[in-house]
């Protein structure tokens, strides 16, 4: 029998996709599942694509069916599962064969396996697809990180199956190690930070202005068309104008205000806080998520506080969709932010442009917005988007009315942990005389840390009073 031009094992619903992707661009698919039964039945369900599937539920048949050097996807529950099946299939590879990890893995665990695997010979790929079931099937964003010499036997298949943005595919090598799932992570990171500021930006529709679903759908459908074109956009519309069947109501009344998250969102905030770099923006998208999941307390203390005061809205819906600009270029600078510290503590050299180019398309942060970011990137080398020169000018002309609305959000009460985040950070970035002197006059009254003075050279003290007891 041919053998097959690559290997998947994992036939869940992401691996099912992905396999039937491949086997659409004309490539043999070599492919298992630890459960035997899931292979049959996905070759029975692959319709006209089961001629290039070569189905094998042993492993050492799997593997010996496939070309070398072997490139085989794992695509099975991320974490231990994962480590087990590096550990089934290791017999069976040979040197120069790849291991290439496609779930959703904490990009610390693909840097173990590619410090494991590299010494024995075998390659490793971490890979972060994004896009989900659609995006596995029909061409999702592929962020490539891992053994570089490996990735050449497997780049034309994952460059094949990748989402195309003007023809150029949304799928590129970014840096050894865990270099793919990092970005894979960032990239979530930016997707809470957006999903949470276009939901704030309907709360004050909805509460600072009474507008309907309809009314708020309308609206976004429109936004659509301009510079905040994007899927998250697209679907915002959509899931907005949605009605219930069984009631007639807009469904997104009667969906239940508390957000899930699987973790990817989180280990993004985790890693600003543990490089240091300021991203309060993706961190108050996954803190806001956190608070919606303590509903019964929001409505315990939505009845204590029943009288604070709040007023109408008065931004205009042009302010609302200049805000969300605003906040969106913050939010996007502090992703890259991360990206950029990462690459140079892990030694990575990520090429921002090129993240920012694959994410064109496929994945759920697509939009217009990023060719304009990869140009800035790659053309002016900026050091933050924010003092990127196409920026800055979008900044200039929007930051008003990110002001605007996020004071309006105070006044009616209408939580903004994003876009106030954004405003805090695009203020803080560009605030020349910050105040941290205070924070270190204080820091060195209590714990002797001591202080630069801006006349002179070296670590000073001050001559401190004594305080007053307080027990
Ligand atoms: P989905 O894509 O639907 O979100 P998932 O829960 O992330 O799926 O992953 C499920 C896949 O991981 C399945 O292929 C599952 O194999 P079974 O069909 O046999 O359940 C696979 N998987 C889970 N634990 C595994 C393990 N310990 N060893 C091998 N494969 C495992």
């Amino acid at each position: 029998m041919e053998k097959a031009d690559i290997g998947l094992y994992g036939l869940a619903v992401m691996g099912s996709n992905l396999a039937l992707n491949i086997a659409e661009k004309g490539y043999r698919v070599a492919v298992s599942n630890r459960t035997a039964s899931k292979i049959d039945e996905f070759v029975a369900g692959a319709g006209d694509l089961a001629g290039q599937l070569v189905p094998n539920a042993d492993l050492g048949a799997f593997v010996a069916s496939i070309k070398r050097p072997r490139s085989i996807i794992i695509m099975v529950k991320a974490g231990k599962p994962v480590d087990l099946t590096i550990q089934a299939l290791l017999p069976h590879l040979e040197k120069g064969d790849a291991i290439i990890e496609a779930g959703n893995a904490n990009y610390r665990d693909s840097v173990r396996r590619y410090d494991e695997l590299t010494p024995k010979g075998i390659g490793f790929l971490g890979i972060g697809v994004s896009g989900g079931e659609e995006g596995a099937r029909h061409g999702p964003s592929i962020m490539v990180g891992g053994s570089r010499e490996q990735w050449h036997n497997a780049e034309k298949v994952l460059t094949d199956i990748a989402a195309k943005y003007d023809g150029e595919p949304c799928c590129a090598y970014l840096g050894p190690g865990g270099a793919g799932h990092f970005v894979k992570t960032i990239h979530n990171g930016i997707e809470y930070a957006d999903m949470q500021m276009i939901a704030e930006i309907y709360g004050i529709m909805r509460d600072g202005m009474g507008m309907s679903p309809l009314a708020c759908a309308e609206v976004f459908k429109s936004w659509n068309a301009g510079p905040l074109s994007s899927y998250l956009i697209e679907i915002t519309g959509l899931v907005l104008e949605a009605v219930d069947e069984k009631t007639g109501k807009p469904l997104v009344e009667l969906i239940l205000d508390k957000a899930g998250q699987k973790g990817t969102g989180r280990w993004s905030a985790i890693a600003a806080q543990e490089l240091g770099v300021a991203a309060t923006t993706i961190e108050g998208a996954v803190a806001a998520r956190s608070l919606s999941a303590i509903k019964e307390q929001r409505v315990a203390a939505s009845a204590i506080y029943d009288s604070v005061p709040v007023e109408k809205c008065s931004a205009t819906l042009e302010q609302l969709e200049h805000a969300l600009l605003a906040g969106k270029i913050a939010a996007y600078a502090q992703g890259f932010a991360v990206l950029s510290k990462a690459s140079e503590e892990n030694g990575w050299d990520l090429p921002l442009g090129t993240i920012a180019r694959i994410w064109r398309a496929g994945c759920i942060i697509r939009s217009r917005f990023l060719d304009q970011m990869a140009s800035s990137y790659e053309k002016d080398d900026a050091v933050n988007l924010m003092v990127a020169p196409d920026f800055v000018r979008i900044m200039e002309a929007n930051n008003g009315a990110l002001r605007r609305v996020v004071a309006d959000g105070a006044l009616a009460g209408s939580p903004m942990p994003c876009l106030g985040a954004a405003l805090a950070y695009f203020d803080g970035y560009r605030q020349a005389q910050g105040t941290a002197n205070l924070i270190q006059g204080q820091r060195d009254f209590f714990g002797a840390h001591g202080f630069i003075l801006t006349d002179r050279e070296g670590e000073q003290h001050g001559d401190w009073p004594p305080t007053l007891e307080t027990d």
